[in-house]
């Protein structure tokens, strides 16, 4: 399929509502994406078709079910450029942090060490670290931000000095200020103060808008999940480097992630396997790799290209409203699709609502970034945020809303 919107738009049913005799004008795709066609189509056949267990039966049905799920495997590996032995499938990006964060963090520091992570991450990259920090005693150190919403890596640097720092957690693409993250030079300096550290990525706001080769960025672990990159809810991913996953002890055990039980104990299968415990997400996971072969089809270099023109023009447009705050660069280069603004005098919720009203979907509140608010001295930003299917056609309504609300509820 050729990157053209109009036709791209047909491929997704839900953008074909209307509400309250609206067009839908769809702005929230770094909460969820649309889901197109194919991937409904991928996940249904499954049911309908090959529907039984993975891993088990040597009946045809099993086969094309193990291969369904096996071969998604493959074609994420091949689009975030890892090994497939590397890909375990979890259910979304938070419980890939997770297993992180138990099989790792937690089995490797302790009191005396240091973790660096940054303002502006998702509780999903947080939360799980600085629980661990409360039950087993190291540190949690935070890199501040620019004035415009970036890593100061200088003081990254001072962090590190003392040679403590062993883990760093960072997100590639922040879900509400869009920067783009430099994780390759956040990675040399915490490996420059200490060359065994582990480097953690949530990518979860970077694999559906851009090429991300896993090898090339040199993390140990990225997560990512389906439902933000027109895959269904439900199935995600930690990539990570499987010799990594050797050494690790498993998150989560029970069926088809052994090699041995005894009546006392248990041997490990092999990677991935050893991380996925239980019947897995098999339609998930056949709609994920139908995602995957249509953002491959589009081609990642042209989604990005898209995606950063479209960006200027939100910027733009959103820069020509009164009282209108951007949070974030304002360099479309410098960061992804996600922008967050604020209306002075107008509670963001009260923007959501009218632009709601109106049939423009953004999302509003905290954005399950809390550290960064408080950094910001905000409790809420709205957020709009497009994907494949947005055109300057979404801009209009998004702007008029805007000034919708400051008419009515500007003080
Ligand atoms: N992490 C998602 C967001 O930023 C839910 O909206």
């Amino acid at each position: 399929m050729t990157f053209d919107v109009p036709t791209l738009r047909k491929e997704f049913p839900t953008l074909s509502r209307e509400l309250d005799g609206q067009r839908l004008v769809y702005l929230d795709s770094a909460a969820s994406s649309q889901t197109p066609r194919v991937v409904l189509d991928a996940m249904d056949r499954y049911y309908s078709w090959s529907r039984s267990n993975v891993h088990r039966g040597v009946y045809q049905l099993a086969e094309e079910a193990t291969d369904l799920y096996e071969g998604a495997r493959a074609k994420l590996a091949a689009f975030v450029d890892a090994d497939p032995r590397g890909v375990v499938f979890t259910k979304n990006a938070t419980e890939a942090c997770n297993l992180v964060a138990y099989s790792w963090v937690r089995r490797h520091l302790g009191e005396g060490d240091a973790l660096l992570t940054t303002m502006m991450e998702h509780h999903a990259n947080h939360v799980p670290f600085t629980f661990a920090a409360r039950d087993l005693g190291f540190e949690v150190r935070n890199v501040p931000l620019t004035e415009d919403g970036q890593l100061d890596l200088d003081a990254a640097r001072e962090l590190v000095a003392d040679g403590r720092v062993r883990f760093l957690a960072v997100g590639h693409v922040s879900n509400v200020l869009g920067t783009i993250n430099d994780v390759g030079e956040l990675s040399r300096i915490v490996r420059d103060a200490h060359p065994e550290a582990k480097v953690h990525v949530d990518g979860t706001q970077a694999v559906p808008h851009m090429p991300v080769s896993f090898r090339e960025l040199g993390a140990d672990f990225y997560a990512i999940t389906g439902h933000k990159m027109l895959g269904p809810t439900g199935i995600g991913a930690l990539i990570a480097r499987p010799e990594l996953l050797d050494e690790m002890e498993p998150f989560l055990t029970g069926g088809d992630m052994i090699r041995d039980v005894t009546l006392d104990g248990a041997t490990w299968n092999d990677v991935p396997h050893k991380f996925e415990a239980g019947t897995p997400m098999i339609a998930e996971a056949a709609g994920l790799g139908a995602a995957v072969d249509l953002l491959t089809e589009l081609d990642m270099h042209a989604v990005r290209a898209h995606e950063v023109s479209l960006t200027t023009r939100m910027l733009e447009a959103l820069s020509s409203v009164d009282d209108v705050t951007i949070h974030g660069p304002l360099d479309p280069t410098l960061r992804g699709c996600a922008v967050s603004f604020a209306v002075d005098g107008v509670h963001p919720h009260d923007v959501g609502a009218m632009l709601g009203s109106k049939g423009v979907c953004v999302r509003v509140g905290h954005h399950c970034t809390k550290p960064l608010m408080r950094c910001l001295g905000l409790n809420a930003t709205a957020r709009a945020s497009t994907y494949v299917y947005n055109d300057v056609d979404d801009l209009a309504p998004l702007v008029d809303g805007i000034e919708a609300a400051r008419r009515f509820f500007a003080r």
